[in-house]
């Protein structure tokens, strides 16, 4: 988490770093800062959003050509003007900002407390740059010597980028298990959490490695070298993002923008993959690793929040398409539990941001442990899309709003098209049914937009649910992980608690919570378990619950018993996840408006969460 910009070059540092702390805001927003340097070095910070900085420094001194700025998840230290970055070394010479943890900072700080240092602020950073200064005076070493060195000591996970006042003409960057990509423009640099604060001023980046530093000057050169003090030959690739898809547009938040891009993003990843005409499905990511692929005993999904909701989809979709065999894990629990992965089993990661901590680490385990590794990644060239042996972008764009939406659809219709293209293969889908799949998944897209058309209706029905404090989302089959979704989308931003169940537990405990207060939402839609979730809504009724059933269009039973119905689209019922996930969507994202919630930045999250 936390979001980190810095720019030197002949441009102005701060409009350029302000613009990319905002593009960024999603990795965290409890305080930001920046660090300017023009004759003197000046430092400005302040609890809050980028918007609160930026009300701060009005008519003070913004000049410099070189600059560093953050926005900040708080983990050391509550979020406040002094734990907030830039972090200064205690002459006030040099100048950090830290994206991750320094997990042994206490040995370190009592170590320098010793020596006579004192500190400021609660926070692991302050520690790193008392010890990158010590280690410079002592030996009198060049800023990128004593980074390496003072790394070298340091446990944990990091992005950081130092700006010396007694040399601005360089910024010394390094990273380790925090991504940091590097902008190359016209003499001039860029170094960010990610690409987007980058876009529209060069289109050339370097995503640097695991334990690289760079230099980079205002003269326009630069230099990559490992912490052994190897010189990396880098790797310039070119940035493939357009500025409207970092804007909200007419949209008046990220949320409704992305939760409307959908027919669009799900038709993006199908793209180039499937042709019903034609007869074909293709995935490259699976042909290019063809044979271990299918002959893996089984898979192992690994993922966090709701990329662990498409994954359980996934489970659902591979066994019966694919009769392959698939557990789905929590990362963070695959991680630490010594868990039997064999060089024949295929490890899929799911991951929008392509930078959760624990799902990294979880396929870092899996590739010691010999297992080919999978990803289904948003977010190109990120640390997780690189590790992996091979995989599946999902290519949703950019996903701002930290409520994840069109990622969450990407991901299935990725994991939708990899259990139907294996499953042609391993002869487990007949041909008249694999040529149905397909044609049915063309009109996907469509259909999308057609369940979007529910907007209204839900704004209206969100009115009703302002003062709620409990809601159950129940589901059968392919529709359980996607009551687990809707029930993540609605504490999330509403902070409204909820639980999701399969249909058929609720009456092992939660139905004990029924009453006329307590709204369920209940995904009946006209497939294989009809009958039996009819039953449970019943069972609801019967204990004065309220209900809104989301119904497949043309549906006359569910209405008759339920309170209120939203209708989707039919369709083949693998794909039902893809359209009954939107009105939950909308639902949370309306509830959390009218009770005035920050439907974008909700508090206490992060969009990236890269800390265990
Ligand atoms: O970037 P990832 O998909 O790996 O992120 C995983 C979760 O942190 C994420 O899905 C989180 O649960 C979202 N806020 C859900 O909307």
């Amino acid at each position: 988490m936390c979001g980190i910009v810095a720019y030197i070059g002949k441009k102005e540092a701060y409009p350029i770093i302000i613009k990319g702390l905002k593009r960024l805001e999603y990795r965290g927003y409890d305080s930001a800062g920046v660090a300017l340097f023009n004759e003197d070095l000046r430092v400005y910070k302040k609890k809050g959003k980028v918007n609160d900085l930026v009300s701060f420094v009005k008519g003070k001194n913004l000049e410099g050509h070189v600059g560093i700025g953050h926005t900040r998840w708080a983990t050391h230290g509550e979020p406040n003007d002094i734990n907030a970055h830039p972090h200064t070394s205690d002459d006030g010479r040099l100048t950090i900002i830290h994206n991750g943890i320094i997990e042994n900072y206490a040995t370190l700080k009592e170590a320098l407390i010793k020596e006579g240092h004192t500190f400021t602020s609660d926070t692991d950073t302050e520690v790193l740059i008392h010890l990158i200064g010590t280690l410079q005076d002592k030996d009198n070493l060049k800023l990128e010597e004593a980074v390496r060195i003072a790394l070298s000591q340091v446990v944990g996970a990091y992005a950081i980028v130092i700006l010396d006042k007694d040399d601005p003409t360089k910024l010394v960057a390094a990273r380790k298990a925090s991504p940091l990509v590097l902008g190359i423009g016209q003499n001039e640099f860029f170094l960010a959490s990610d690409a987007t604060p980058l876009v529209g001023y060069t289109s050339q980046v370097v995503y640097l490695n695991d334990e690289e530093i760079a230099v980079v000057s205002n003269d326009g050169t630069f230099e990559i070298k490992t912490f052994d003090n190897e010189i990396q030959t880098p790797y310039v690739q070119r940035l493939n993002m357009n500025i409207e898809k970092l804007e909200k547009g007419d949209y008046e938040h990220f949320m409704l923008k992305e939760i409307y891009e959908q027919p669009n993003t799900i038709a993006d990843c199908m793209r180039g993959r499937v042709n019903a005409a034609a007869g074909w499905l293709k995935m490259g990511g699976i042909e290019v690793q063809e044979e271990r692929i299918f002959n893996a005993k089984r898979f192992i999904m690994a993922a966090c929040g709701t990329s662990w909701h498409a994954a359980l989809i996934g489970e659902y979709l591979f066994e019966e398409l694919a009769r392959i065999p698939v557990e789905v894990e929590y990362a963070s629990e695959l991680r630490y539990r010594n868990p039997i992965i064999n060089k024949d089993d295929v490890v899929i990661a799911l991951s929008q941001s392509g930078e959760t901590a624990d799902t990294m680490a979880a396929l870092e385990l899996a590739k010691e442990k010999g297992a080919l590794i999978y990803g289904i990644v948003n977010s190109v060239g990120s640390s997780i899309s690189r590790i992996t042996d091979s995989g599946s972008y999902i290519h949703a764009g950019p996903e701002i709003g930290v409520a994840s939406t069109k990622a969450f659809t990407g991901q299935v219709t990725a994991l939708t098209l990899m259990a139907i293209y294996m499953g042609y293969k391993r002869g487990t889908i007949p041909k008249s049914y694999y040529h149905q799949l397909l044609e049915g998944l063309e009109k996907i897209p469509a259909k999308v937009k057609e369940a979007l058309e529910c907007d209204n209706q839900i704004k209206k029905l969100a009115t009703k649910f302002i003062n709620t404090n409990h809601t159950l989302y129940l589901g059968r089959g392919y529709n359980f992980p996607v009551a687990l979704e809707g029930a993540l989308k609605l504490k999330e931003i509403s902070y409204i608690h909820a639980e999701g169940y399969p249909a058929a537990e609720m009456k092992h405990g939660p139905i004990a919570l029924i009453d006329e207060n307590m709204p369920v939402v209940v995904i009946a839609t006209n497939k294989s378990a009809y009958e039996k979730i009819a039953s449970n809504i019943q069972e609801v009724k019967a204990r004065k619950g309220i209900v809104i059933a989301i119904v497949t269009k043309g549906d006359t039973e569910i209405s008759k018993i339920a309170d209120y119905t939203i209708e989707i689209p039919d369709t083949e019922e693998p794909f039902t996840p893809l359209l009954s996930v939107i009105p939950l969507q909308l639902l949370s994202y309306h509830i959390a408006l009218a009770r005035g919630c920050n439907v974008d930045q909700p508090r206490n999250l992060a969009k990236s969460v890269t800390v265990e």
